[in-house]
């Protein structure tokens, strides 16, 4: 797969993979068979792998580690930090609040190193920023971390353009992670272009809406009880019904293209600049191998043009996150 560059010192495939469903939000989880994915991800040229202490929490690391032992030194694992977690509380409701003090990042670096089975994380991420923490004292403590060799490249995740100026200003940033996807521009404006100016890669989480622009999710019926996605304000009932006819003419577009839905969703992010590095989520090998196809479809202006009018933010119905997830996101 081509590679790009996140930051001066990455350089990662051009599609990632995102593993927290294996874990985490999503339910229906098989260790096994998403050994096997993770496994195929790196036979087809995948060398960018989205993990968190949270998702699980914990044992996606685990996963994530013991799986890509035997290529420890082909891939790059990006991990993140910034949760209180409460271990008594299973999945989502874990997040208890937020924590980015640097006596925490470090403690949280320490155990993510085990728990991956790695001597130096690939990418470490601030997952939320903390009000209660100037960024500069988080981002002095993982610059720390960088200088003592237990981590390679820095990164943030939903974090405003101003936020990401201050942590850049004491520590290059590599990377910023945020949701961005044909249905949440949020990023686009001063947080995409902040990130061009400052060289900094942008890395799309939940590029395929969830898995909802791949047309495959129909309805509320399709989510087991431990799916997060039944708590999702656009995944209401009467939100997906609206939403849902956006998505047709994604697949209508797709189709004509020769393309899946997910391929084009995919397609479109990688399009708006060379520095993003989309990492869609996918437990199952036929999903995986799809995606990564999407690197090699390539999209005129006009096509990009049309997808943006075609899901144009206030067409889409419901908010992405419910009120607490959404709270811990930066203010517009
Ligand atoms: N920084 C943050 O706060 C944050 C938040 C959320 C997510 N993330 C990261 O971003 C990654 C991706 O996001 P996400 O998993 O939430 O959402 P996503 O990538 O938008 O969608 C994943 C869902 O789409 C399905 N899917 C994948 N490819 C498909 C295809 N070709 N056709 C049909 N269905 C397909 C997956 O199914 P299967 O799994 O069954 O294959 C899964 O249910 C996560 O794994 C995580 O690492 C970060």
């Amino acid at each position: 797969m081509q590679t790009r560059k996140l930051g001066k010192d990455l350089t990662v495939s051009a599609i990632g993979l995102g593993c927290m469903g294996m874990s985490h939000a999503y339910g229906g989880q098989d260790e096994a068979a998403s050994i096997k994915t993770l496994h195929r991800a790196v036979d087809i040229g995948v060398n960018f792998f989205d993990t968190a202490e949270v998702y699980g929490p914990f044992v996606n690391e685990e996963l994530v580690g013991k799986a890509l032992k035997p290529y420890r030194d082909q891939v790059v694992i990006a991990t993140k930090f910034g949760f209180r977690i409460d271990t008594a509380r299973a999945q989502q409701s874990a997040m208890t609040g937020l924590d980015s003090r640097p006596e925490h990042v470090r403690e949280v670096a320490e155990a993510s190193l085990k728990r991956l089975g790695v001597e130096v994380i690939g990418l470490f991420y601030q997952h939320r920023v903390d009000p209660d923490v100037p960024i500069e004292e988080t981002v002095g403590a993982m610059a720390d971390l960088v200088k003592e060799g237990k981590v390679k490249a820095l990164g943030l995740s939903e974090a405003s353009a101003d936020i990401v100026r201050r942590a850049h200003a004491v520590h290059p940033i590599s990377a910023l992670q945020s949701e961005y996807s044909l249905w949440t521009r949020d990023p686009e404006g001063d947080v995409l272009d902040t990130c061009r100016e400052l060289g900094i890669g942008f890395v799309p989480f939940s590029p395929l809406g969830r898995g909802f622009l791949t047309g495959k999710i129909t309805s509320t019926a399709d989510f087991g009880a431990q799916d997060f996605r039944a708590n999702l304000p656009r995944f209401e009932a009467d939100n997906m019904k609206a939403n849902l006819a956006l998505v047709k003419l994604v697949e209508d577009m797709a189709s004509e293209k020769g393309i899946t839905a997910a391929q084009l969703a995919l397609a479109w992010v990688l399009a708006k600049g060379d520095f993003i590095v989309p990492i869609p989520g996918a437990r199952k090998i036929p999903n995986l191998e799809q995606n990564a196809g999407a690197a090699d479809v390539v999209l005129t202006m006009e096509e990009v043009a049309k997808l943006d009018d075609m899901l144009a933010p206030e067409k889409i119905a419901g908010a992405r996150y419910a009120a607490q997830a959404l709270a811990w996101t930066p203010k517009r």
